[in-house]
């Protein structure tokens, strides 16, 4: 990187010294100073937890692809969970981002995953305590992850963290966003269909100013 008295000799060598040059030289010190402070070639600018974040997407997209195209589905359903997930997190900004967004990639693996009779946020679960506990993740980002997954269906276990509230009201909101209850009535399934939409219909109640 040039540094700021090499340019600024070289100016003077040029006979350039006007007020403004050396305004401007003494900003690009500033500049270069503030930037070495924070620069580190090692860093990836990635927190731990992004990281496990960003093998949790990966996980999840490649065991999709692999698992076949009848889900392909869940390809565009976990984009629009993500897009409200951010939404929500914008709202709760004491909610931690990466316990809500590792769960949202994570949360639908027990379809691909796992006994197909047992539920899905059962297989969920034990899946991300597999895949996060090989990644190395501590054992409490792990618990609260787990606690996404397992609750998001609010079925036989609630959302108790703020973090699986934000999950579960994102995972129903993105099925009224998508086209889920269409193609449910597409394939005759109307009562599959209608007690769905009245299941994420309570459920986004959750946060009433949604
Ligand atoms: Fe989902």
């Amino acid at each position: 990187m040039l540094q700021p008295t090499f340019l600024t000799g070289k100016l003077h060598d040029m006979g350039i010294r006007s007020w403004r040059t050396e305004l401007v030289l003494d900003r690009y010190a500033q500049l270069v100073q503030s930037l070495s402070s924070h620069y580190d070639p090692n860093d990836t600018n990635m927190s731990y937890n992004e990281q496990v974040q960003e093998s949790v997407k990966d996980y999840f997209i490649n065991s999709v692809k692999q698992a076949g195209v009848e889900y392909a589905y869940l390809l565009r359903h976990l984009p629009q969970v993500e897009k409200w997930a951010k939404k929500l997190l914008n709202l709760y900004p004491q909610a931690d981002e990466d316990v809500v967004l590792c769960g949202v990639w994570s949360h639908d693996i027990g379809q691909v995953i796992g006994d197909k009779e047992t539920d899905h946020a059962i297989n969920s679960e034990i899946e991300i305590k597999r895949f996060l506990t090989e990644q190395g993740a501590k054992p409490d980002f792990i618990d609260k992850v787990e606690h996404c997954a397992r609750s998001h269906r609010c079925k036989d276990v609630q959302p108790s963290s703020l973090e699986a509230k934000i999950l579960a009201v994102a995972d129903s909101a993105s099925h009224m966003t998508d086209t889920v209850y269409l193609d449910m009535f597409s394939r005759g399934d109307y009562d599959s269909a209608l007690g769905k939409l009245e299941r994420d219909y309570r459920d986004v109640g959750i946060f009433p100013e949604l």
